[in-house]
Parts: structure tokens; sequence; C-alpha cells
């Protein structure tokens, strides 16, 4: 149901109601999803790209006035809100295809990053980075705290400290300039790891006068998918992937054409839904490597998951069902803290007791207390959740509070007995694209209630 091929998306301002096929409108803050449990889902599902991904390759645009073409975006909110931003910075953004966006930065008319769009979307800061390095100035609205933390980008504002800037924060805003109008590459040692903040300060140093390095480096694909895009534009960087990164700066960047990776969150939670309903499914378009962790996780408590080829899984539960087993959150390559709240709902499931200790966010238990109204043995005691398992779990109405803890609601949902109604899966269609769509491919009874009555989108 995409648009007609051609169709220029930046002609749709992204602010009014969307056209008739109801694609654009994304989400509607009344929208709610009434799922009908308890069916085995079967079938073929696609990944798709990496939003994760696709938000810093998106801000790298800025970082030169040439096009960049960007292949595999997914379609979410998420990246709308992105590519508002770089078109309010005065950037174009042709869509000839749906999920591809060309870019072209020629004409940046402000350095700003306003309030309104930061508050919606935290990895608005990914555009200090690049603002920074290209134009030696930068302000963007210092993102608030959200569901699962305070989230402070203190790590990041640090880090450009030593590349040269200076950086106040005035009303709100965090206003960095470079005072010799560019920046200095310099040894950056981060005390924690900070995925966007390793992003941002790639993209601070690609075009710095002489070399960073950047120590205790985020590893996440992301960061590697990044790194990739920068280098295919000219950067010289090496080193992605690993915790050390080392830049050497460049007097400017060219355009360059990168296809996304495909979304290994994504991927883990329909591996999740294939055990989780008793259900066989086969997922493709996705980078099992990038999930080895998870997928190493999911098989110790006896998910099956074989690969077909290089880019499909075929997954389903074991003969013997699920056994619980303890699992702790940290950066990758380790267990993923956006992997979190589906493991939770996987393991009401599963055998005996599990402990689940969250080690990156300091309040992503959110979804806990939803899934006990369903009928889950849960107990929370700080950064730890303890699961006893199997609990039996019926429909109810539930509240989702952030993007990973509606995934883990819906997931409930798909193997609870009865109707279980969620609400704010705004919440979720920031990161997945067309769930509802993807759900049902495969057999499941869920459906997208608006305030216009129901199924209105199948997205
Ligand atoms: C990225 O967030 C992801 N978002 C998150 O995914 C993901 O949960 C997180 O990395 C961890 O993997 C995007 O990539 C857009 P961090 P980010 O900086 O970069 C603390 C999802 O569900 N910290 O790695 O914001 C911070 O508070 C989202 O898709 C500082 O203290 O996370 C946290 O405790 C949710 N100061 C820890 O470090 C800083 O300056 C890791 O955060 C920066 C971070």
């Amino acid at each position: 149901m995409s648009p007609p091929r051609g169709t220029v998306l930046s002609n749709v301002n992204t602010r009014q109601k969307p056209s008739p096929n109801g694609l654009f409108l994304l989400h509607d803050y009344m929208d709610k999803f009434v799922i009908r449990g308890g069916k085995p889902l079967k079938g073929r599902i696609e990944i798709s790209g990496a939003k994760n991904s696709a938000l810093p390759c998106l801000a790298a645009t800025l970082l030169t006035p040439e096009t960049v073409t960007l292949h595999n975006v997914p379609y979410v909110k998420d990246l709308i809100t992105q590519r508002r931003l770089l078109e309010d910075l005065g950037a174009t953004v042709l869509t000839p295809e749906l999920r591809t966006h060309k870019v072209t930065a020629k004409n940046i008319q402000t350095y700003e990053a306003p309030y309104e769009l930061v508050k919606t979307m935290r990895a608005s800061v990914l555009a200090l980075g690049p603002l920074l390095s290209r134009f030696g100035k930068a302000k963007v609205s210092l993102p608030g705290g959200c569901a699962i933390g305070t989230r402070p980008i203190d790590l990041h504002l640090k880090a450009f400290e030593k590349l040269g800037a200076e950086v106040s924060l005035e009303s709100g805003d965090v206003v960095a300039t470079a005072p010799k109008g560019r920046l200095v590459g310099a040894d950056v040692q981060f005390e924690k790891v900070t995925v966007t903040g390793t992003e941002n300060v790639m993209m601070a140093a690609v075009l710095a006068a002489g070399k960073t390095t950047i120590r205790n480096a985020a590893r996440e694909p992301e960061i590697e998918d990044l790194a990739d895009l920068l280098i295919k534009m000219g950067a010289r960087l090496t080193g992605a992937g690993t915790d050390t990164i080392e830049i050497e700066g460049v007097e400017g960047l060219g355009g360059a054409e990168h296809s996304i990776i495909p979304d290994r969150i994504e991927t883990g939670t329909f591996i999740v839904a294939a055990a989780i309903t008793g259900g066989e499914l086969e997922v493709s378009k996705c980078e099992p490597e990038h999930i080895a962790a998870v997928i190493e996780q999911l098989e110790r408590v006896g998910v099956e998951i074989e690969q077909l080829d290089e880019s499909t899984l075929k997954v389903r539960q074991g003969g013997d069902g699920l056994k619980a087993s303890d699992v702790t959150t940290e950066p990758h390559p380790l267990f993923p803290t956006d992997m979190q709240a589906q493991y939770m709902a996987l393991m009401t499931q599963a055998e005996g007791t599990s402990t689940i200790t969250e080690t990156i966010f300091e309040n992503r238990f959110m979804h806990a207390s939803e899934l006990i109204r369903m009928g889950a043995d849960i107990a929370i005691s700080g950064n730890q959740a303890v699961v006893r398992g199997p609990s039996k779990l019926t429909g109810a109405r539930v509240i989702a509070s952030d993007l990973r803890a509606s995934a883990s609601l819906v997931l409930a949902g798909l193997c609870a007995s009865g109707e279980t109604t969620i609400d704010r899966v705004y919440h979720i269609d920031r990161g997945y694209e067309t769930i509802v769509r993807k759900f049902k491919s495969v057999g499941a009874d869920i459906e997208r209630l608006t305030e216009h009555g129901a199924g209105g989108r199948e997205t």
C-alpha cells in the first residue's frame, strides 16, 4: 500500500493530517491494540532496517553539502521526526521509495534542534556532533529524562569540550561552539559506555583538525554501520566495533549511498514471539551475528533457532518447553537492555525462577506491573526482577510506558487467554514498522483501535 513510485514525500507536510491511505499518520496518541491470544504464530516475517542505526546515519548527512542516499530506512515515527529535524535545519529530503532517503544538506539555514522536536525524540541530540563539526556551532534543546531513566548527555558534552568546543546551557538549550571555527582532535575516554555518545563524537571528530581516539567506545552494530557510512563519505576512521576508535580528521566529506543494517531488536522480538506462542516463524532479512548473545540466551532457555541462510532464522519453542534462566543486561556484545522487557515476558512462561538484572537504565521495569496485571509472578527489588513461572496469563487492559515495554505487552497478549487491550501504543510505533500488519501476516489476532474505531489502519 506504499504511495505511487516517485511520490516525493517532502511534498507531504509531516505536521498535517495524513493522506487517505493513512500510511503517513503512523500513529495517533489515542490508538490502542486489541489482541486475542493463544494462537501459535506461523509464517515468515521480514525484518526492517534498524531504527538505532538510521537515526545517526541520517544525522551524519549534515556533515556534507553533497547528497547522501540511505536505503532500508525503517518507516517508523522516530525516523519521521528525524527527517523533520533535517528539513527544519534546511536540508532537503527526497524519498523516491518509502524506505529510501536522499538527503542534501547544502543550504543549512539554522544550527538549532528545537525543544518541540527534542522532547518527542531524545535522539535529536545526534545533530550536535555533525553541526558542531561542520559549522563550528550548534544549539540543541537539552533532552529531559524519559520513562526508563534520567538519561543525561553529560558524557557527550564533556567529550565535545575535549575536542575544543565551548559548551554552555542557556534556558534549557545546549549551546556549543568551536572557538577556532573547527574542532581539534583529542583523546576521549568515556567513563561509561554510551551508544549515542560514541556516535556523536565520531561525527564531531571526522572533520576536526588532527587525530581523535575514542576509548571505552560503544561496540554496538549500529556504531559499525555509522562508521561504514562515514568512511564511504570519505572519513578516515578505524576500530568501530571495538572499544577503541581512531579518527583522522579531514577537510571535507562527500556524498555516499548506504543501506541500513537490519534491526536486531526487532529480530529478537519476533524470535520471542514465535517461542512464547508455541509457534514457528521464519525471520528473514535479519543479521543473526548482531544478536549472538540473545540467540545464545534464548537457546539456553529452550528456544530452537536454526539458521536457514545468512539472513534467515527458523525459530520455534523446543520440545521440552521453556526453562527459566537468569540474564543481565550489558553493553554489546552482551545481552542488550532493549531485549530485557521481551525476555521478561518470555520468562513468565518458563519453568522455574529467573532473575533479570538491568544494569543500563535505572527505571526499566515499568512493564513488570502490567505483566503482573495479566497474572505474571514478578518481584522487583532495585535493578533486579525475579520471575516465577510458568504463569497462565489472562487478557487485561494494560498501558505501554515505553517502546520495548510495549513490545513485551504485545508478546504477553499473544500468549494470554482472552482479550488484551494495550493503551498508548504510540510508543511502539516509534520503533516497530507496521507491527500490526506483520503480526497479522503470521496468524496473530491483533488489531489497532483508533479514535475512529477498529482496523482503520493495518499498520
Ligand atoms: C541507545 O541510547 C539506544 N538509543 C537505546 O535504545 C539503548 O537502550 C541504549 O543505547 C543502550 O543500548 C539509540 O540508539 C537512539 P547510552 P543512548 O548513552 O545512547 C548513561 C530503544 O529502545 N549515560 O548508551 O541514549 C545513560 O543514562 C532505545 O531503541 C550517562 O550517564 O544510551 C545510561 O544509563 C532505548 N551520560 C547509560 O549511560 C551520558 O552522557 C547508557 O546510555 C550518556 C549516557
